[in-house]
């Protein structure tokens, strides 16, 4: 069967697209990385994609007058490599109705919160100081609402008494890059598909407990 054609926007570090591309080399994966795009010529991560001979453009946001027209050039972009879905991975830019109307559905994003709570910036530090004792991230498809969107697939960690928001970022981000690659996979193989606001997951069997549950401890009794 097509590998589904991925393209992933980036602004910056890259490391959850590092994840992606990654998890594209493996032959029996259901999609390939046919482009990285970043609104910042100075992103980190398209040197990493370039190496790796990914086709990489830059569309610098602050050369067009108004959303509308960046947006249009991403769109016939996008077109032109004829992609299949968009994995936005820490773009840094909002979009409009008319944008994620174009492309609904065929646009997944990841946040470094159990969403729905902690939209937004400033995630790890809102989440510690509510006291919560579970953080996570989550992949969801795109709607026009900031981070909000049918939910994916979502992993958790633990938080603890002694966390910084290094220490909690850290350990989110770790879970990040299970957990896109796995998402990538069940919406890229035909497995989940957005009905309504919620995701329908064929077959629905978490391949990798780990990645839905903090450590857990066992007890003998
Ligand atoms: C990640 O924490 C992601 O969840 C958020 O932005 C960050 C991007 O990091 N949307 P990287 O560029 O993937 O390293």
């Amino acid at each position: 069967m097509a590998k589904c054609r991925i393209v992933i926007l980036i602004s910056g570090r890259g490391s959850n697209m590092e994840a992606l591309i990654e998890a594209c080399t493996r032959s029996d994966f259901p999609a390939e990385i046919v482009g990285v795009i970043s609104n910042r010529k100075d992103a980190g991560g398209l040197i990493y994609a370039a190496d790796r001979k990914i086709p990489v453009e830059v569309l610098d946001h602050r050369a067009f007058e108004n959303r509308e027209d960046f947006e249009a050039s991403l769109t016939s972009l996008l077109e032109n490599m004829k992609v299949d879905l968009v994995c936005l991975a820490g773009f840094m830019r909002l979009l409009t109705d008319s944008f994620v109307s174009r492309w609904l559905d065929k646009l997944i994003n990841i946040h470094p919160s159990l969403l729905p709570s902690f939209k937004g910036l400033d995630t790890h530090a809102r989440a510690l100081a509510s006291g919560v004792r579970i953080a996570g991230c989550s992949v969801h498809f795109v709607r026009a609402d900031m981070d909000s969107g049918p939910i994916i697939a979502q992993a958790a960690v633990p938080v603890f008494t002694n966390d910084t928001q290094e220490s909690l970022a850290a350990r989110v981000l770790a879970a990040e890059h299970k957990l896109y690659p796995h998402a990538l996979e069940l919406v890229a193989s035909g497995q989940a598909r957005a009905v309504g606001e919620r995701v329908i997951i064929d077959n629905d069997d978490p391949v990798d407990t780990q990645l839905f549950a903090p450590a857990t401890r066992s007890y003998t009794t």
